[in-house]
């Protein structure tokens, strides 16, 4: 069967980014496969959080998965924490990929930064958790942004790993020689990579020092326009072809913003305000984000202000996810050899 599983951090500052390069392609895809939206709230702690801070956190990605379409019911939205699978896989998993492998993965590299002895050790094996978030499910399609990729990548060569040295295993116990399927990854649109707004050259992240570089799915509609109005550009109008975005870094995001928005594509809006100047651009970016997102916004806040229908999401989703983790999770344990009760 097909399956999506996507997973989102609880660490603050949910923003455009995010909800481009994947809440909003979470929604499309319910048509079309069996969902599972998880608040990994295991990675979030791989750097410090606030206790505090983080449980109001994992409700915020919560209510901005319902808040943007998704459906609690139909599908599966939970938090990391309350599915025992996602710890206990990602042990066995630690133990198939290399150390080699974990060394190339370059936000290990980003978020660690030059004091790397004080990293903690789960920001270092944070890749291996990821794999066993998708691979617990044997999910076959993950949607994510482009800055993902080298992590589903080590995914892949995770399942690949563990299907070959088990592989006599997986055969005396009558199971698929593809026991992990490999997942797919969904990249595409014109949003994978949304970039600061600051700089063309930065992506655009919970992290920035600069809250002008981003906009947060909690701005108000004044904070949206000055923010956007104060975006960076170059002094060229808009190009009338997508030829005309190469060596124009901001020029080329607030074209593939409007695009994403509007669920158009870049020639499109580039056929329709080519020539324009950025002032003008602008003001039509400011609308039409404020029209996407406030009502979003608005909903976000209402369903934050009483935790209690968002916790009952989420205990239903973790039920539901368990259940689909947990036969997966005792064929590993077979597979690798442990003695179970039964
Ligand atoms: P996280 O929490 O950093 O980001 C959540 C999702 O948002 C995407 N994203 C962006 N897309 C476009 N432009 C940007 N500037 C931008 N910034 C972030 C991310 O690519 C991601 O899709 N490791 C993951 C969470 C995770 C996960 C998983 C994802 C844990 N387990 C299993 C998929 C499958 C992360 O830190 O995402």
């Amino acid at each position: 069967t097909e399956r999506v599983f996507s997973g989102v951090q609880p660490t603050g500052n949910l923003h455009l980014g995010n909800y481009l390069g994947a809440i909003k392609r979470f929604v499309e895809l319910q048509q079309r496969f069996e969902c599972l939206y998880c608040v990994v709230d295991l990675h979030a702690i791989t750097v410090w959080q606030d206790p505090a801070e983080l449980k109001r956190s994992i409700r915020e990605v919560a209510a901005a998965f319902l808040a943007a379409g998704v459906d609690g019911e139909k599908h599966i939205v939970f938090n990391q924490s309350q599915v025992s699978a996602h710890a206990e896989l990602a042990w066995v998993l630690n133990c198939v990929a290399r150390l080699g492998w974990l060394n190339r993965m370059t936000q290990f590299k980003e978020k660690a930064g030059k004091d790397r002895e004080n990293a903690s050790v789960g920001l270092y094996a944070y890749p291996n958790l990821m794999a066993a978030d998708i691979l617990a499910y044997r999910a076959t399609h993950v949607p994510v942004g482009e800055d993902q990729k080298q992590h589903l990548e080590l995914a892949r060569d995770i399942a690949q790993k563990f299907n070959n040295d088990f592989s006599a295993s997986i055969a005396e116990l009558g199971l698929d020689e593809k026991f992990f399927p490999q997942p797919e990854p969904l990249i595409a649109g014109p949003a994978t990579r949304v970039m600061s707004l600051r700089d063309g050259a930065k992506k655009m992240s919970k992290s920035d020092a600069s809250d002008a570089s981003r906009i947060n799915l909690t701005d108000d509609a004044d904070q949206i326009a000055a923010k956007i109005r104060r975006a960076k550009t170059d002094p060229l109008p808009l190009p009338e072809s997508i030829e005309g975005l190469k060596e124009r870094p901001e020029a080329d995001n607030l074209v593939g913003i409007y695009a994403a928005l509007a669920d158009s594509d870049p020639a499109a809006v580039l056929a329709e305000h080519g020539g324009a100047q950025f002032s003008q651009f602008k003001q039509a970016l400011v609308d039409l984000t404020v029209a996407r997102l406030s009502p979003i916004t608005a909903e976000m806040k209402r369903l934050v202000a009483d935790p209690g229908h968002i916790d009952a999401t989420l205990a239903s989703g973790a039920e539901r996810a368990e259940a689909i983790a947990k036969p997966t999770m005792d064929a590993v344990k077979d597979i690798v050899g442990f003695v179970r009760r039964s």
